[in-house]
């Protein structure tokens, strides 16, 4: 581990700013080793290709972006995650903390292998280390191009403050839960008409049940079923992927944002918008850019969801501790297991596996000195699932977030942390929970298709796209 009194936060070197390069450039000249400073550990040619192949291709093949199934299908199949974080761990005894400069060709890009570091990149985020991260802007920049995740100064506070503002990002239940949980109550009971007719729940039923609430929660009841923004969506998030390679369907997104905009304008009592309608806005906000990101980002949430009931019917003991929580009080506020079994969730399977920077100045390490422009790669399952740091590592253990955590602590950043933390922890953390809450209340859901084997350690990912439930009433 570093030492942190030696490096504070976003420690930067005189000198180096973005775009530094060339002459200026410590690890191009060597400049480091003639003052007799130490470089930063850089990979071999082999070690570079090996884990291009293990770690960073399968991350942009699954989709950073979107999740594609038949490449999550195969990842699942192949236990890829896992050999992912074998590689990472290999790196880290062999180099040391890092963080570990890669020998890519045209990229300048470090992996950080080491927990303080982690707390410390995302502690100085935005400044020095940059959420608009060339990988992402790429991506987003197709549909979103004014949204936070992607801007920069003044742009990116404004843009940050009102999206804290409107999910209300500290509070843990959001002052329009009434409303929400009514929608909550409609979909899962529509959901459970369906599974107790057929017997049956399969991804396929629940998704479009999920979208229907996320749309109402986001925009209101008139675009409950407006599924043409969703498909919309996800055809711009598709093309997304491929950012590098293809230019942005510019008719797609004025589409896109038009019919978005529409919804936003109505500013239906109980919605989002119509926090938005209350909230202040400046010449920088751009309200309307901000919602395909919460739009786009209720998805992995919905999986998470669904993956829970897949732990809890693997994991008998916390289903009936559950069950006796949902016993007293439905208040999602009152369901702390049921909550910390969703977090586990996100960390067994964390649905942002790379968490993306770019350092905007040369940056001061135990090591030696991180370039200007260098992207960092945060790799969310090599920390989540490193047995070497966490002994719970490949086991369900709700218990890691019902207990009080320290800054000093392994990090766990399913939804990031610092001043870049996903702004919408809490609403997710809300409607996941109530909608479990809802499903599970009197309802017994067991894996017939692509559950948990309980005599094995936890794998690695688990696809929701073939796991099907067999519900019945309790
Ligand atoms: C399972 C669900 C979700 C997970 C795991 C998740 C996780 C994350 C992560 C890891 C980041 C990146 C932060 C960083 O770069 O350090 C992020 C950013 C963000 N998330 Fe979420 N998120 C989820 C759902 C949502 C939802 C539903 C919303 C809105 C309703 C939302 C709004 C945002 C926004 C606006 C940002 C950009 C923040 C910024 O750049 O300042 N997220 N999220």
């Amino acid at each position: 581990m570093s030492d942190e009194a030696s490096v504070p936060d976003g420690a930067v070197v005189e000198g180096g700013g973005p775009g530094t390069t060339g002459s200026d450039d410590p690890v191009a000249t060597g400049q480091q080793a003639r003052t007799g400073r130490r470089r930063l550990p850089r990979a071999s040619v082999l070690d570079t290709i090996r884990v291009s192949i293990r770690v960073l291709l399968p991350l942009l093949g699954r989709g950073v972006i979107v999740r594609r199934p038949p490449v999550v299908d195969i990842a699942e199949r192949l236990d890829l995650d896992r050999r992912a974080v074998r590689e990472m761990q290999r790196l880290n005894d062999r180099y040391g903390e890092g963080p570990l400069l890669l020998r890519l060709p045209g990229r300048r890009l470090a992996l950080v292998l080491d927990g303080e570091h982690v707390q410390r990149i995302l502690r100085a985020s935005p400044d020095p280390f940059s959420a608009a991260n060339l990988e992402k802007v790429h991506a987003l920049g197709a549909f979103q191009p004014q949204g936070v995740l992607i801007s920069e100064g003044e742009e990116r506070e404004d843009r940050r403050r009102f999206n804290e503002a409107v999910l209300e990002t500290p509070r843990p239940i959001h002052s329009h839960a009434e409303t929400f949980l009514v929608a909550v109550r409609e979909q899962a009971d529509e959901l459970l008409r369906g599974a107790e007719a057929t017997g049956r729940l399969t991804w396929e039923d629940f998704v479009p049940a999920w979208y229907r609430l996320v749309r109402t929660v986001t925009l209101g009841e008139a675009a409950r079923d407006d599924h043409e923004l969703t498909d919309l969506l996800g055809k711009l998030r598709a093309k997304a992927n491929w950012s590098y390679l293809r230019p942005t369907d510019q008719r797609l997104r004025a589409r896109f944002l038009g019919q978005l905009q529409s919804h936003v304008d109505r500013a239906e009592p109980g919605s989002l918008a119509a926090m938005m309608a209350a909230t202040p806005t400046t010449e920088h906000t751009v309200p309307h850019q901000q919602v395909p990101q919460w739009l786009f980002a209720f998805e992995p949430a919905g999986m998470a969801a669904y993956r829970t009931l897949a732990l809890l019917d693997a994991h008998p003991d916390t289903a009936a501790a559950v069950r006796e929580e949902l016993a007293s009080s439905s208040d999602p506020a009152e369901l702390p297991l049921l909550r910390a079994s969703v977090l586990e969730s996100l960390r067994l399977w964390p649905t942002t596996p790379g968490i993306l920077r770019d350092g905007k100045e040369n940056t001061a390490w135990e090591r030696g000195v991180l370039p200007a422009g260098t992207g960092l790669v945060i790799f969310a399952p090599y920390f989540h699932r490193d047995d070497r740091h966490l002994p719970e590592a490949d086991r369900f253990a709700p218990e890691l977030w019902t207990r009080e955590r320290s800054a000093a602590d392994w990090p766990l950043v399913p939804f990031s942390d610092g001043p870049v933390v996903c702004p919408g922890r809490n609403l997710v953390l809300l409607l996941t929970t109530s909608m479990l809450a809802a499903l599970l209340e009197e309802h017994e859901h067991h894996a017939v298709e692509g559950g948990l084997d309980r005599s094995r350690p936890l794998p690695s990912l688990l696809s929701p796209f073939n796991l099907t439930f067999r519900v019945e009433r309790r």
